[in-house]
């Protein structure tokens, strides 16, 4: 029979692979240096910048065993342990192709342990027999046993956090963190990538010298894609798409709608792709027909926020940016006092709704709250 491809994702709405993937170049050396030097290592960004993208890339380009261990969802310390557990596995099966290697192999691992291998469809699982202790316990195990497994096979491996800040967030004694810590100081097999986009919650878990990854990492800060690169990106597709380049106010129009958000670029363009070549007009036809589907979406996020943080959101979306958000002019705008404007800026900013750009301008940083709140007359 003959192979039916699937059409090209240039625009994925979830990670960016292959040829989906825009530039990021100096942090995938970066990142692969570390990796090389088993240098543990932090990235950071908003929500959707690209961080597990990146990760995946670079991890991809070593061709080293790894495991990527997502927390987005942990919500107990237990769920940390299993979803270790589940990338444990993982990580075996991709060590020993062969599921009946693999399984004595993680047998002989953990033999004497209170942990149990069997084998399942996908391969290896990892299980707890009769618990008796912590999770962290069991956790510190699996990666020493990771560890052992490693310099066995004379391999080294890549450990992949994401979404780190959820695993300060629920478990509170840090023994977790302690755990981890431990092993990543002693190891001589595996690379930590750590990745989270809450900067308040990670700060307090690496900048709090009380705290145990208190300067363990390496910090890699994800900014957005340059307008270069993604010009570049954009009419590669166009051209596989439309044989034919986009214009350049086209792509002027895609960069002021979206603010180059990399999760929004993607948005709007998987959008634009499924239609005839775009003109700005279309661009900002299709930008704001999705910001209306979107809006009670918006909303809804919004109303989480006090009266005062969504007034000066919404002024602040009128608008546009401003380079003095506590000076006169802004002030008389918002009719707030300079002190809680002050109050609910900090806050606006710790919840990355609002961030400071490359020129030292203050913006909304998601490009579809601003065009909804801008937009109030509809
Ligand atoms: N380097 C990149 N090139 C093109 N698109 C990207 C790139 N990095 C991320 N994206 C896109 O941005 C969105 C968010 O990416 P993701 O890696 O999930 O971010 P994060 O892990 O920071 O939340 C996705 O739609 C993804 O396809
Ligand atoms: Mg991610």
């Amino acid at each position: 029979m003959p192979k039916i491809s699937a059409p090209m994702d240039y625009f994925p709405l979830s990670v960016a692979e292959g040829e989906a993937f825009c530039n990021r170049l100096e942090e995938i050396t970066q990142l692969k240096t570390c990796i090389e030097q088993l240098r543990p290592v932090l990235l950071v960004s908003p929500r959707r910048y690209g961080k597990t993208s990146l990760a995946i890339r670079a991890i991809t380009q070593m061709k080293m065993p790894f495991a990527q261990f997502d927390f987005f969802s942990v919500v107990e310390e237990s769920d940390i342990e299993k979803v270790i557990l589940q990338g444990a596995g993982k990580l075996i099966s991709q060590m020993e192709t062969i599921p009946k290697k693999a399984l004595k192999l993680a047998s002989e691992l953990f033999d004497g342990t209170n942990i149990r291998a069997v084998l399942t469809k996908v391969g290896v699982s990892i299980e707890i027999n009769r618990r008796k202790e912590k999770p962290a316990y069991y956790v510190l195990d699996i990666l020493e046993k990771v560890e052992r497994l490693a310099q066995k096979a004379d391999k080294k491996i890549i450990l992949f956090f994401d979404e780190f800040q959820c695993v300060g967030d629920v478990a509170s004694n840090h023994a977790m963190e302690s755990v981890l810590r431990q092993v990543a100081q002693l190891t001589k097999s595996i690379a930590f990538i750590f990745s989270g986009s809450n900067r308040h919650l990670l700060n307090q878990m690496f900048e709090d010298r009380t705290r145990p990854f208190y300067k363990l990492c390496e910090r890699i800060s994800l900014d957005r894609i340059s307008e270069a690169a993604y010009s570049k990106h954009i009419q590669l597709a166009a051209k596989a798409i439309w044989h034919t380049e986009i214009s350049s106010q086209a792509l002027d129009a895609i960069f002021s709608a979206t603010a180059r958000h990399p999760y929004y670029v993607n948005l709007l363009c998987s959008r634009l792709m499924r239609g005839k070549l775009p003109d700005a007009e279309m661009v900002n036809q299709i930008w704001y027909q999705y910001a209306k589907e979107e809006r009670s979406s918006v909303s809804s996020e919004t109303e989480l926020l006090s009266k005062n943080q969504r007034k000066l959101l919404t002024i602040l979306a009128r608008v546009g940016e401003t380079k003095a958000p506590l000076g006169s002019e802004f002030i008389q705008k918002a009719k707030m006092a300079k002190a809680s404007i002050e109050q609910s800026l900090n806050f606006l900013e710790q919840k990355d709704y609002i961030y400071k750009d490359e020129n030292g301008s203050t913006k909304l940083l998601d490009p579809l709250i601003q065009v909804v709140l801008s937009e109030d007359e509809w």
